[in-house]
């Protein structure tokens, strides 16, 4: 091929020549390198992603090139060439990697006699750049930027750098690179997202530096893409010379070569970043704020976007930009791709529902250096193109708040510094109606006409667009956007290149629908069919009314997808024909306006008749025949609904004015009446269609208002304020808007405290004096609709100390600066909020925020699905008392609201108007405010039969809210039902009804609670005791999907449990293996419920009854039975050590989704299955964790590799905690495995461990949830797991898990049972500890013990010394305090603030745990304790009564003992703490104790009178231990009580001692089997 010398750019940087531009440079560069920068060798570095594309290319150009030189020169020697290839992505700029380059080329001897060519991103630059500047204390190198971002911003200036574990681009130097040369060729290889990624930064500096640069963006979207994403040249090397460069192609070098000419000259004149450089830092100050949060699941120039717009909206609020440049700004953004706010669903989508609170945002960008105290730089813009000054502006937090808060606070005027202001004058948004109207009238119009105050809205953009494409005029903008020019085009059409994309904008959509009619027939090779399209919901919105008429008319146009409905093809045949068109227009007078905004062009003139009925919104009707008028056009109406149209061509006027929307208007006008003061709107007055024009004089007059209006503008006056009832009436389509919007003015209004209340067709609200109006705490809910939102910051404006408005952002829609505008003309005083959760709070994606898919509201309302009979009324009424909510029955609101019972409906309409009813019923329910939080919504079993009722209850789930599906065994409910004769039974069997129901109640429902009985009693029941369990299980499972208690368990670095294990089950059916289940589970946190090894039993799967997820559903439900810790939700596939097929990902991920749906704490996801599966997953974690896995079976990606490291990328991306399993051969696959996870210790949880025996010493190691084995299981889940015993064993020999000594302190201790009780607990987990007597009569014996001895782990202590022995204390704990003994000693470290750590002994009492964690499991229900509860005694043990008493919540607690004064003391001593009432006499007191506790000693043979037992079946709990069952326990046990013996709660204390001391879970089976078994000897 021949030579191609190309055409290249040159910018000048730091006074030299030395970025130059071109197409297809790879050999232009290496001569110029060559012949410029001679060295010995040339080190030529890029990243996997580009060697294979680029990499051969540049090294067989280098050798032909320098052996050409070399001769030519007569040189002996040519260069060498070392080429190196570098993982991509962020890790790669690190220490290590720079070490490693670094050893490889000393190692080559290579020499100070050398030049670096970085080819790549701003990865490769930003390291190599580093790497040049300390090699041999500096050597030349070469940019050759392959990504925009690198091209435009990283490339140029020199900066340099790696990043440490604490941060990004810590560690760096300056260093200007001799050359930089981009190839714009790279660019076409870029993903997209990358490209959207650089064009950010070219956005940002035209946004600085240069309107007419940023006009080029705003309209050369298409093409710049074109340039890049078209790889089909039509001539090779095109564009290497300016001949053969297409226009796109120039396009795209003059958009980069303007951006990197302002990096450029901003470096020269200020290169170490003084003041100017920081101009550059626009939409960088927030944009990293955000990228903190968010990196790195969006990317740099993704934050800076949102950024942008935030700083922008800063500069508007400040009032130094325009609204108009704001959303310029914002549209062209998006139009490459780029996210606006966090809020859209494409960041949704990368973020899950993480929340970015405003102070984690603002805590980033403090940290940041150049700023200081409660102000921030941040670059302000005056225009486009102009910065407010020539370097980053001081702004106060509180205002970067106001604009970054999703909530905003109102303040009433009456608090801000000067008072109201007494006489304000504005003008509101342009109306959009009319701003459509006149958008296209002037366009068909003859003439040049400058239109001001036009809304800047999607829907008027999109019009503007449309226009545009349709070549029907010229538009130009002038006084900074203010004003738009039109040059009419007088009718001229032309079919458009693409199709026509108009959005969600309906009045668009319809009028350009007849527009596209008028197109003249098109010439031959001209594209000849106009399109026209929308968003989905677009295309949902009917026109065909509006398509029939234009169709009889003669127009050819077809629905291309459904008909009657977008998008629609229009073929042009000859222009709009005219004559006598007949048009229904009972459902949207748009139609209407639409034929006659076209109707003055017909060939024929139109007579247009309304038929079909009552014509709707007849004033838009009137208001497009007006501005008809207005431009020349004349309408005759004629009777019944005929309008006859002049033929004719619009006459533009010099000046239109959009008359303002009159309903926005309404709201400052309504700010004047409620505070007193006196408010003008201009641009809308009695000359106004519009009918809220006459708000001013309908309703604000009759309520007391001075009102004056001129033809153009409206003035109210307010009165003063009475305080009567308003009726508002005749306004029932307001319920059918944005949101019911009556339901939610009551429902919001309430909670200000006004009275006031729903009408049928209205609202009815009782006046209040001001000072006595509450604003909410949480704040005004605005149901994202934007007269909500004004409406209430109106009433804001005078309610006493401020109220929040939420999602502050919906007044876009109407009047995008209402905000400002409220603040700066009305005079309101506005700070930001976010309520959201702050980092931390709960944990996240990156162990960050809350992400649940819809922003998390524990307080959401759940609606109860499941067939009859599975106890949706007694559940659902538990869970309403477990959560704090009330509790509605969908079929008695139904009989309620329709006054007729179910039954009688039935016989009287039939199953099937009531399925329908039923439906209707619901969503009404789910639609109403008052039903959105706290409530349980309980629904009839058949609710699911419509699909109507279905999509209600799909939609529930996707808004966020939880729909709960309750399942229980078919056969036990069938058994049930058939007892219960007093339920209408079904018209059919009822397995048929549930083999019909249940996959329509799973695909409704996104949770699902298992209610597991393991046996039914006679009559069908569930057992008492079954039932029980089944409560507690479901309240388990309310407070975690609530999010209220989500049993995770604590895996802190450093925290004294550790290492943290979870047991891993192996058996094929957990129900033959129930009684091995707890002795497994010992000592576990966790649990691993391993699915792919579940079977379903033969028989079962024969009888057809339990789908293989409903066996699954019920395995989980016996585990959870009997054992209380964390499930780890896991199918293991085969490539990853499991038995689960590799190919069935959609099997697999149904499978992860019920594991998610039923709760479990951690769902395994192994990261070898696709992004989007692992995405959806991820999107609906919830509450539970995702534990990331990757199991190397294979062995090809061994610890430290480049390939691990992608894996740990997509585990860090989507996981909570991360677990990389490799295979171990010999120990050095241990130690490469310890190293790796020293490098990653301070990233995410990490579990790392090798398989097969070679492998134990890692999951020795290994500290977070290390799955571990037990004996008592079939056989190990992985090659080498041991069991957590074996694990502490050899911790210990290796010195991790020191030996500790642990005395009991007292005396007589002999016969204790502690020893036996640690003691066991220590050898059954493996612990290396001992457990003695230290028996002393005085307490200074067990000083030496307590104080001295580097071996003391903890002490127990009993009489006499629990109150002495505080002495030695560091720290007494509130509850022994209370109690006033100790029990327990333990020891925590504390750290000194020189970061060294002090042994502290701290003091605890157990005594009450253990009554506690007897006692509480035997109530009925713990979150309702009984209201009394009874003492006996009043010695040392009796406090710890009465605390525990105290601590279940128990309210009235009675004390009772022989002695009454010593009673009374005791009762001192509580005094202020709880109520406690002391008792002269049992035989006489009139109490109804539902707890009782003994503490008097067993030989007294102390019975109860009969009448305290009651009538209740309490619980007694008896602390004498000799005999077992003493005389009280047997009495109380006659009666039918519960009984605790005093050894079990001596057990329970010593556990949670055990469990203190070790931070393990006790073995508490084994612990107390063995207690008992030497205690009966
Ligand atoms: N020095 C500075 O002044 C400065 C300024 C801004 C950013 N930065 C740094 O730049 C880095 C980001 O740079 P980046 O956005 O270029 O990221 P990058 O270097 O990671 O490149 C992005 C991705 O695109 C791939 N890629 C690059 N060129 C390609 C091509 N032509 N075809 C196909 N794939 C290609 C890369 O392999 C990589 O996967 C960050 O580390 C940031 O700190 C430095
Ligand atoms: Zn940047």
């Amino acid at each position: 091929m021949a030579r191609v010398d190309p055409d290249v750019s040159k910018v000048s940087i730091l006074g030299s020549e030395s970025i130059i531009l071109g197409f297809h440079l790879t050999e232009y560069i290496i001569r110029d390198v060559l012949t410029s920068i001679p060295a010995s060798n040339y080190i030529l570095i890029t990243d996997t992603n580009l060697a294979p594309l680029y990499l051969s290319n540049y090294t067989e150009c280098f050798k032909r090139v320098s052996r050409e030189l070399s001769e030519k020169n007569g040189n002996a020697k040519e260069p060498r060439l070392f080429t190196r290839v570098l993982p991509p992505g962020e890790l790669t700029k690190s220490r290590k990697t720079k070490d490693e380059i670094e050893d490889w080329l000393l190692s080559n001897s290579v020499t100070r006699d050398t030049c670096f060519l970085a080819m790549g991103g701003g990865v490769i630059g930003d390291l190599i750049g580093f790497v040049a500047a300390t090699f041999m204390r500096g050597v030349p190198f070469v940019q050759i930027p392959t990504t925009l971002l690198a091209m435009v911003d990283s490339s140029i200036g020199g900066k340099t750098a790696i990043d440490t574990p604490a941060g990004k681009n810590l560690i760096g130097a300056f260093w200007q690179p001799k050359r930089i040369f981009m190839d714009l060729i790279f660019l076409q290889s870029l993903p997209e997202r990358e490209f959207a990624n650089g064009m950010a930064e070219v956005v940002k500096t035209a946004a600085i530096w240069n309107e007419s640069d940023f006009v080029k963006l705003e309209t050369g979207v298409d093409a710049v893409r074109e340039a890049v994403l078209n790889s089909n040249p039509t001539v090779s090397l095109q564009g290497a010379k300016l001949e053969t460069r297409t226009e796109e192609q120039a396009l795209l070098l003059d958009v980069i070569l303007a951006s990197a000419r302002v990096k450029a000259e901003v470096v020269t004149n200020d290169e170490r970043e003084g003041g100017l450089r920081g101009l550059l830092n626009f939409g960088h100050s927030i944009g990293h704020g955000i990228e903190a949060l968010v990196s790195p699941l969006m990317l740099h120039g993704e934050c800076v976007s949102i950024g942008i717009i935030k700083e922008a909206e800063l500069s508007r609020n400040l009032g130094h930009l325009s609204q108009v440049a704001v959303g310029r700004l914002a549209r062209c953004l998006s139009s490459y791709g780029l996210p606006i706010t966090l809020d859209e669903k494409k960041v949704k989508d990368r973020i899950g529902n993480m929340h970015c609170n405003v102070d984690d945002i603002m805590q980033v960008m403090k940290v940041d250096k150049k700023n200081q105290g409660d102000k921030k730089r941040i670059v302000l813009l005056s225009a486009i193109g102009n910065t407010l000054e020539k370097r980053a502006s001081i702004v106060s937090d509180a205002d970067i708040y106001k604009v970054l808060g999703p909530e905003q606070l109102v303040l009433p005027v009456t608090e801000s510094a000067h008072g109201p202001l007494k006489e304000v004058t504005l003008t509101t948004p342009g109306s959009k109606s009319i701003s459509n109207r006149a958008l296209l009238i002037a366009a068909l119009g003859q003439g040049t006409v400058r239109i001001t105050n036009l809304l800047h809205s999607d829907d008027t953009q999109y019009m503007l667009a449309a226009l545009q494409s349709l070549n029907a005029a010229d538009f130009e903008w002038e006084d900074n956007g203010d004003t738009l020019v039109v040059h009419g085009g007088g009718g001229r059409l032309a079919v458009p290149e693409k199709e026509v994309y108009v959005g969600n904008a309906g009045t668009a959509s319809r009028f350009l629908t007849s527009v596209l009619t008028m197109i003249p027939k098109v010439e031959k090779n001209q594209p000849s069919v106009a399109i026209l399209t929308g968003n989905a919901r677009m295309k949902q919105r009917p026109i065909e009314p509006l398509v029939k008429a234009l169709t009889s008319n003669g127009a050819q146009i077809k629905s291309i997808e459904k008909e009657g409905f977008l998008p629609v093809a229009v073929t042009p045949s000859g222009g709009f024909k005219g004559g006598r068109i007949e048009l229904a227009a009972s459902i949207s007078s748009q139609y209407v306006s639409s034929i006659l905004l076209c109707a003055p062009y017909a060939v024929e003139p139109v007579e247009l008749v309304l038929v079909g009925g009552q014509v709707i919104s007849q004033p838009y009707i009137d208001m497009t025949i007006a501005m008809m008028e207005e431009f020349g056009i004349t309408i005759e109406r004629l009777e019944n609904n005929t309008y006859k149209i002049q033929q004719g061509v619009y006459k533009n006027p010099d000046h239109y004015i959009v008359e303002s929307d009159a309903s926005s208007a309404t709201y400052p006008l309504a700010i004047a009446a409620i505070t007193g003061t006196t408010c003008t709107v201009t641009s809308i007055g009695s000359k106004s269609l519009q009918g809220d024009a006459t708000f001013a004089v309908n309703v604000l007059r009759p309520m007391g208002c001075v009102v004056r209006q001129t033809e153009t503008s409206t003035t109210v006056t307010g009165p003063q304020l009475g305080e009567n009832i308003t009726r508002i009436t005749g306004i029932a389509n307001q319920r059918v808007k944005e949101c019911n919007r009556i339901a939610a003015m009551v429902h919001e209004l309430t909670k200000f405290g006004v009275v006031a209340s729903e009408l049928p067709d209205g609202i009815q609200i009782h006046g209040k004096p001001i000072k006595e109006l509450k604003a909410p705490k949480e704040g005004v809910h605005c149901y994202d609709d934007h007269r909500i939102a004004m409406s209430f910051s109106v009433l804001a404006c005078i309610v006493p100390h401020g109220t929040i408005i939420q999602e502050k952002k919906c007044v876009e829609k109407t009047w995008p600066t209402w905000w400002d505008d409220l603040e700066h003309k009305i005079g309101a005083r506005i700070n930001g909020v976010d309520l959201g959760k702050k980092k931390g709070q709960v944990s996240n994606v990156l162990g960050r925020v809350n992400n649940n898919l819809n922003k998390m509201d524990n307080q959401k309302s759940i609606v109860i699905i499941g067939m009859r009979g599975v106890g949706k009324t007694t559940l659902g009424q538990h869970a309403a008392e477990t959560l704090g909510f009330q509790f509605v029955d969908v079929d008695q609101h139904f009989e309620k609201v329709q006054d007729i019972t179910i039954f009688d409906f039935i016989n009287t309409w039939g199953w099937e108007k009531f399925r329908v009813k039923e439906a209707e019923t619901l969503r009404e329910l789910l639609s109403n405010p008052q039903y959105h939080r706290n409530y349980i919504i309980s629904c009839g079993g058949g609710i699911v039969e419509p699909e109507k009722s279905r999509a209600v209850l799909k939609d529930y789930c996707r808004q966020g809210g939880k729909v709960l599906h309750l399942v229980r065994d078919m056969d036990q409910v069938a058994s049930y039902l058939n007892r219960d004769k007093t339920r209408p039974m079904y018209g059919e069997d009822m397995m048929s009804v549930w083999k019909r129901r249940r996959g329509w109640y799973r695909e409704a429902c996104n949770f699902e609670f298992v209610a597991h009985a393991d046996s039914l009693v006679e009559g069908g029941w569930v057992s008492p005791s079954d039932w029980m369990a089944i409560k507690k299980d479901l309240q388990r499972f309310l407070l975690f999907i609530t999010g209220r208690q989500t049993n995770h368990v604590d895996i802190k670095p450093g925290c004294i449990g550790a290492p943290t294990t979870f047991v891993a089950l192996t058996m094929k059916d957990l129900n033959a293996h129930q009684d091995r289940l707890v002795e497994i589970c010992e000592g576990a946190n966790a649990v691993e419920l391993r699915v792919d090894l579940l079977k379903q039993p033969e028989e079962d799967k024969q009888k057809g009854l339990k789908s293989y997820t409903e066996f699954i559903g019920e395995q989980l439900a016996i585990l959870r039975r009997i054992v209380p810790i964390p499930v780890v939700f896991t199918v293991r596939s085969k490539g990853q050590a499991g038995t689960f097929s590799d190919d069935d990902e959609k099997g697999m991920f149904e499978l992860l989704r019920w594991g998610q749906r039923w709760g479990c704490e951690y769902i395994d996801v192994e990261m070898c299955w696709s992004n989007t599966a692992i995405e959806d997953v991820f999107a609906n974690k919830g509450e539970s964790k995702i534990l990331a896995s990757w199991h190397d079976v294979r062995r090809q990606t061994p610890w430290g590799s480049t390939a691990l490291e992608a894996r740990y990328e997509t585990a860090d991306k989507y996981g909570d905690i991360i677990k990389l399993v490799g295979i171990a051969q010999s120990m050095d696959d241990n130690i490469s495995l310890e190293a790796y996870r020293k490098e990653k210790s301070n990233g995410k949880p990490l579990i790392a461990i090798n398989m097969g025996a070679a492998g134990q010493l890692s999951r020795v190691l290994n500290e977070t949830l290390t799955p571990t084995s037990h004996p008592a299981l079939p056989h190990k889940a992985a090659p080498g797991q041991l069991s957590l015993a074996e694990i502490n064993t050899t911790r210990h020999l290796l010195g991790l898990l020191p030996f500790r000594k642990f005395w009991l302190i007292g005396t007589p201790i002999q016969h204790s049972m502690s020893p036996t009780l640690h003691n066991t607990g220590f050898k059954a987990l493996g612990l290396p500890h001992y457990y003695g007597l230290l028996e002393c009569h005085m307490v200074d014996y067990a000083e030496e013990a307590l104080q001295k001895d580097p071996e003391f782990g903890g002490a127990s202590v009993t009489i006499p010394h629990k109150v002495n022995i505080m002495k030695y204390l560091d720290h007494v704990n509130e509850s022994a305090k209370i109690i006033g003994a100790v029990n327990t000693v333990f020891i925590r470290y504390e750290e000194n603030e020189d970061g060294s750590l002090e042994r502290k002994l701290i003091g605890e009492n157990t005594d009450y745990l253990g009554i506690m964690r007897r006692v509480q499991p035997l109530m009925q229900d713990p979150a309702s304790p009984p209201e009394e509860g009874l003492v006996l005694g009043s010695g040392g043990t009796a406090r710890a009564a009465i605390y525990a008493l105290y601590s279940m919540g128990i309210k009235k607690i009675y004390l009772w003992n022989r002695t009454t004064s010593k009673a009374q003391e005791l009762k001192q001593a509580f005094g202020s703490i709880c109520d406690v009432t002391v008792l002269e006499s049992l035989e006489n007191a009139k109490i109804d104790p539902g707890v009782i506790i003994s503490t008097v000693p067993a030989e007294s043979g102390l019975e109860l009178p009969a009448h305290i037992y009651g009538g209740i079946k309490g619980i007694i709990c008896d602390m004498a231990y000799k005999p077992r069952r003493t005389k009280l326990l047997l009495q109380a046990f006659r009666k039918g009580w519960s009984c605790v013996e005093g050894i079990e709660v001596l057990i329970s204390q010593g556990i949670a001692q055990f469990e203190i001391w070790t931070g393990k879970p006790a073995p508490a089976h084994r612990i107390e089997e063995e207690v008992l078994r030497k205690y009966e000897l």
